[in-house]
């Protein structure tokens, strides 16, 4: 394979091409994922909801995000590997988000890590981006902040937010960022970003008008029946395929079908 970088990411946007992006966590997922062909992989800090089932992104600390990425790393040999900066790893000041970012590259092996929010973390942004580290940018609805939003619902619909949103995006390019994340916010308003600046915009639940698409990977397969937002396109149902297969097997050992004849030594 030819390994994509940050670099070949921009010239996919300015090629027209569509980006692919799924999350993993585990070794044998990503495997799975890269060999599909995804371009670019995930460490998703929502690996504390779908892994570990917390009921926001917030408790997942750093050095479980580093657990999580250097196993995805040392299946993806393809795809652009990128690691989410956790919950308070990066809020407190600039020094302390470089040294959570060299965390993550060095003791992961991650390709890049991606920060929510926009000016209020642009001095993070910079030091971080002058270690050499790239950065992708995360704006819109940010999970990290669900407490001040107080719902999930979609962001930036009124002016004054759509307005903060578009300068947010611009400064992000301006300061070096390879690409930005817009998290569930009116597709009008993603299609406007994605057409006013030069890196590549992935979108979640934020329409077609994007120079690429994201998905939680255990929501695209249907591994949870719970989650279910309208942005949300199921390609399996493998919570049902996998209860199934499962329970078979429950049954097949309490009948004493399985092991059989073949299936011993
Ligand atoms: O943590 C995550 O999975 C994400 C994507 C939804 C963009 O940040
Ligand atoms: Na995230």
């Amino acid at each position: 394979y030819k390994r994509i970088t940050t670099k070949s990411l921009i010239e996919m946007k300015s090629n027209g091409e569509k980006i692919s992006m799924l999350t993993a966590y585990d070794y044998t997922m990503a495997k799975i994922v890269d060999t599909a062909g995804v371009d670019v992989i995930l460490v998703g800090d929502s690996a504390s909801n779908v892994m570990a089932g917390h009921e926001t992104t917030l408790p997942i600390t750093l050095d479980q995000m580093i657990y999580h990425a250097s196993s995805v790393v040392r299946a993806v040999e393809r795809g652009l590997v990128v690691v989410d900066l956790p919950f308070g790893s990066y809020q407190s000041d600039p020094k302390e988000a470089l040294r959570s970012a060299i965390r993550i590259m060095k003791e992961s092996g991650g390709h890049a890590v991606k920060l929510e929010g926009g000016k209020e973390i642009k001095e993070s942004i910079k030091k971080i981006l002058n270690a050499g580290i790239p950065v992708m940018g995360h704006l819109g609805l940010t999970p990290q902040s669900i407490y001040k939003f107080g719902t999930y619902s979609v962001r930036a619909k009124e002016e004054e937010e759509a307005e903060k949103l578009i300068e947010d995006a611009k400064m992000l390019e301006k300061v070096g960022c390879f690409a930005v994340v817009l998290e569930k916010i009116p597709a009008d308003l993603a299609e406007k970003v994605a057409k006013s600046i030069s890196i590549p915009v992935i979108g979640i639940g934020a329409g077609g008008g994007v120079d690429g698409q994201v998905l939680v990977i255990h929501d695209m397969l249907g591994m949870n029946n719970e989650f279910s937002p309208r942005f949300l396109r199921r390609y399996l149902n493998l919570y049902e395929l996998m209860t199934k297969a499962i329970g078979q097997y429950a049954a097949d050992v309490k009948s004493s079908d399985f092991p059989n004849a073949g299936e011993q030594y």
